[in-house]
């Protein structure tokens, strides 16, 4: 099987199996990167896997490769070859003492096999053996192939839930992205997991990264985090929740945010945020001001309260022009006078048809106010 890499990648990658040979290591392109070229897509990222210790084969390749981070309790090592990224991977064996947690490495430079056991579908379980002349040879051991040519979500044993239950919402992920489906299997052991999850030992920020990915496409969040309530997936989080997707999706639609991922996640997280009471506009501009637009989303979504959306439709563009070096020109010293003078400058801007609008405005108001 031939990638279509660029030639530069091509030349990268004949290298690294030349010097694999020599150093006695067998490399292989790997999750992802296979299913993606199996389906006919442009890899985007460059993953390799030591059958081995990657850390000491990357070692021995000297300046030729720049390395970038390395981890060594997992043996991975980020690098960049001739400005290309790629990233190379030991050949790993994991438990996971308890459920949801980070895994601990058993042993470092396995069997292949056992390294591609402990992933989450057998889509994502396929490696190609890398060889100087490009031709690269598919190792499927769970029939991976056959699952990707049926759309078919399947793990590769029965505990792969409980030990990862990230694997529901990368699951998700693939559904909406490919039309895959979880098979019966995988739909039977998410539904005895989530009838009672353990989450003592869950890593919550693996969920959140997962989260992320689940809802970084504009074209698909919505129809994600629908999903991800319909099914009942918060429950990997909590027992229960007050979520509604209407009210959010509305808040999308009233204040644009960029970052959906944040959005959604906030959201999901947000279990305490109550109305907040504003005695005037400069308050309402004061607070909002400290939110980005992704808050702003949740916070009105939670509590659906018109002055966010004030805030958002006139107050935000408000600024004062004016600083406090123009207050000591104009005589003033400096003290409690400063924050007097700015806080009713800008109750004058906040307020409907304000005509003060450039600096000698500003400065009229100021004069008129303040220095009769
Ligand atoms: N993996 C896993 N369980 C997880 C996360 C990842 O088994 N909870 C394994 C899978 O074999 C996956 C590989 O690690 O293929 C790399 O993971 P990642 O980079 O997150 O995803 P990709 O499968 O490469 O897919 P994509 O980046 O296209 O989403």
């Amino acid at each position: 099987m031939q990638i279509n890499f660029d030639n530069k990648i091509n030349e990268i990658i004949k290298i690294l199996a030349l010097e694999a040979e020599r150093f006695g290591v067998k490399i292989y392109f790997i999750g992802g990167l296979v299913r993606d070229v199996l389906m006919g897509k442009k890899p985007l990222d460059i993953d390799i896997l030591v059958e081995g210790d990657a850390i000491e084969f990357v070692q021995s390749l000297g300046d030729f490769v720049q390395i970038k981070s390395l981890h060594k309790d997992f043996g991975t090592i980020k690098t960049q070859i001739l400005d290309v990224d790629i990233d190379f991977a030991s050949t790993r064996k994991e438990i996971y003492p308890i459920s949801g947690c980070l895994p601990t490495v058993e042993k470092i430079g396995c069997k292949l096999e056992e390294d591609l056991i402990r992933r989450d579908f057998t889509i994502n379980a396929m490696a190609f053996l890398i060889n100087p002349n490009l031709d690269f040879t598919l190792v499927d051991k769970f029939s991976g192939q056959e699952d990707l040519k049926k759309g078919i979500l399947r793990l590769l044993h029965d505990n792969s839930i409980i030990d990862d239950p990230t694997r529901i919402l990368r699951g998700l992920d693939f559904e909406l992205r490919f039309n895959f489906k979880f098979d019966s299997n995988a739909q039977k052991l998410i539904q005895e997991y989530l009838k009672a999850p353990n989450r003592e030992g869950l890593s919550v920020d693996r969920v959140i990264l997962t989260l992320r990915k689940l809802f970084c496409s504009p074209d698909r969040a919505q129809k994600a985090f629908r999903e991800f309530l319909k099914r009942n997936y918060y429950k990997i989080l909590f027992d229960k929740c007050d979520l509604n997707y209407s009210e959010i999706e509305k808040a999308v639609s009233l204040f644009s945010p960029e970052n959906l991922s944040e959005v959604y996640i906030n959201y999901i997280f947000a279990q305490n945020i109550e109305k907040k009471e504003f005695k005037n506009r400069v308050e309402i501009y004061k607070y909002f001001k400290t939110l980005n637009v992704e808050d702003l989303c949740v916070y009105w979504a939670k509590t659906k309260d018109d002055n966010a959306i004030l805030y958002f439709n006139k107050l935000k563009n408000v600024e004062l022009k004016i600083s406090g070096q123009d207050l000591l020109n104009l005589g003033f010293k400096q003290g409690k006078i400063f924050g007097e003078i700015f806080d009713a400058l800008l109750e004058a801007k906040l307020a409907d048809n304000c005509d003060i609008e450039s600096f000698e405005d500003e400065i009229e108001f100021v004069k008129n106010n303040f220095l009769k």
